[in-house]
């Protein structure tokens, strides 16, 4: 079938810019390309992979299946009233141009999460979030197909399971549904979440006194421009860790042998603990592994420093995890999806 190719390199697929293989690849453009590619042997007879704008994965090798890029486009309003707009965004839009697309009619939600690499669809697998904003603050719904039943699901938020960089399609559901669309619910009367410490200085170094979302926007990419390295000058996938979260006991033992400990409490009583700091604090940022390296301006982001293997990025992130261990007694958690 003309949708399938075979041996395709999968640099330009993954903003690690790692070099890997698939046997077979195929772009879907709309639902129903999916639903004819489904029809295929080699659909039928792979393991399969779907990638968007593949901003959060690392390939360790090779991928010995099939390779599905969803670059569904589409941007429609489904609703508005005088506060508010539904908008129903394709999945294989690039989130920060619907962000753009946002702030260009002012329409509020969307701009701390200015910037932020990857398609629409991988948005809500790992309810991406940034500068006091999380995805699951504007969603709604979203429509989704079965990659093996091939039904159509509409999932609301409560069904997503939102956590912390968390959903039901990173758990349960994991590789189980193809995103086809996600409808959002903006705000024509922007409340303006500026309460992010570092938006606040960037408003104020911009010279801003009166902010809206376009300037919102401006300070947020300021921000990632200063300290997270951009993926076509340097592969990266951004966090590459979790910041953990730990009781207030684990924390307060934490504070008081380390005085300088950034943590954030949290709605239930824990600590979630800047994962940057520690992996800093532990003597690893800017350490290098054949050609992958903790950034040096963020320790959370590991890159692609020279032409190196998704192997490396991995055996660094061990390194990493036990690294931060030995001295913190505190085990990272890959934020990034592995795939071997
Ligand atoms: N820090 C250090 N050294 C470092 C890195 C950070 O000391 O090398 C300290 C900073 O000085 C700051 C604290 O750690 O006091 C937190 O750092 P930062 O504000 O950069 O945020 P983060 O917690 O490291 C998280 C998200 C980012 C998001 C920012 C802003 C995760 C895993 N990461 O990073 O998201 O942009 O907050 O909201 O939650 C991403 O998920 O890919 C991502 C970039």
């Amino acid at each position: 079938m003309s949708l399938i190719k075979e041996k395709v390199d999968l640099k330009p697929y993954n903003t690690f810019g790692i070099e890997a293989r698939c046997d077979f690849f195929a772009e879907i453009r709309s639902e129903e390309e999916f639903l004819e590619l489904i029809q295929s042997t080699v659909y039928k007879n792979n393991k399969k992979l779907i990638v968007g704008g593949g901003s959060n994965l690392l390939l360790t090798g090779d991928f010995k299946g099939l390779v599905i890029k969803n670059s569904i486009r589409g941007i429609k309003i489904v609703s508005e009233d005088e506060e508010n707009v539904l908008v129903k965004v394709a999945a294989g839009e690039v989130w920060h141009e619907f962000v753009q697309w946002c702030i260009g009619r002012e329409f509020a939600g969307v701009e701390n999460l200015s910037l932020i690499p990857g398609c629409v669809g991988a948005g809500p697998m790992q309810n991406i979030g940034a500068y006091g904003v999380e995805l699951k603050d504007v969603f709604v719904s979203l429509d989704a197909i079965g990659i093996y039943s091939a039904e159509r699901r509409l999932f609301n938020r409560e069904e997503c399971k939102f956590g912390y960089r968390e959903s039901v399609f990173k758990n349960e559901f994991k590789d189980q549904f193809l995103i086809v669309s996600v409808t959002f619910r903006l705000s024509k009367k922007p409340i303006l979440n500026t309460s992010y410490g570092a938006i606040n200085a960037e408003l104020q170094a911009m010279k801003i006194v009166r902010p809206g979302i376009k300037e919102v926007s401006e300070a947020v990419i300021n921000i990632r421009r200063s300290k997270l390295p951009d993926p076509s000058l340097m592969g990266n996938a951004g966090s590459f860790f979790k910041n953990p979260e730990v009781t207030a006991v684990t924390y307060n033992k934490l504070k008081s042998s380390y005085e300088g400990m950034v943590a954030y409490p949290l709605a239930n009583g824990n600590f979630k603990l800047a994962a940057g700091w520690m992996i800093e604090q532990a003597g690893m940022k800017g350490f290098e592994w054949h050609g992958a390296a903790v950034h040096v301006k963020q320790a959370l982001v590991l890159v692609n420093k020279n032409n190196c293997k998704g192997k490396d990025v991995l055996e660094l992130s061990e390194i990493v995890i036990k690294k931060v261990f030995e001295k913190f007694e505190v085990r990272l958690e890959r934020e990034v999806n592995v795939v071997a």
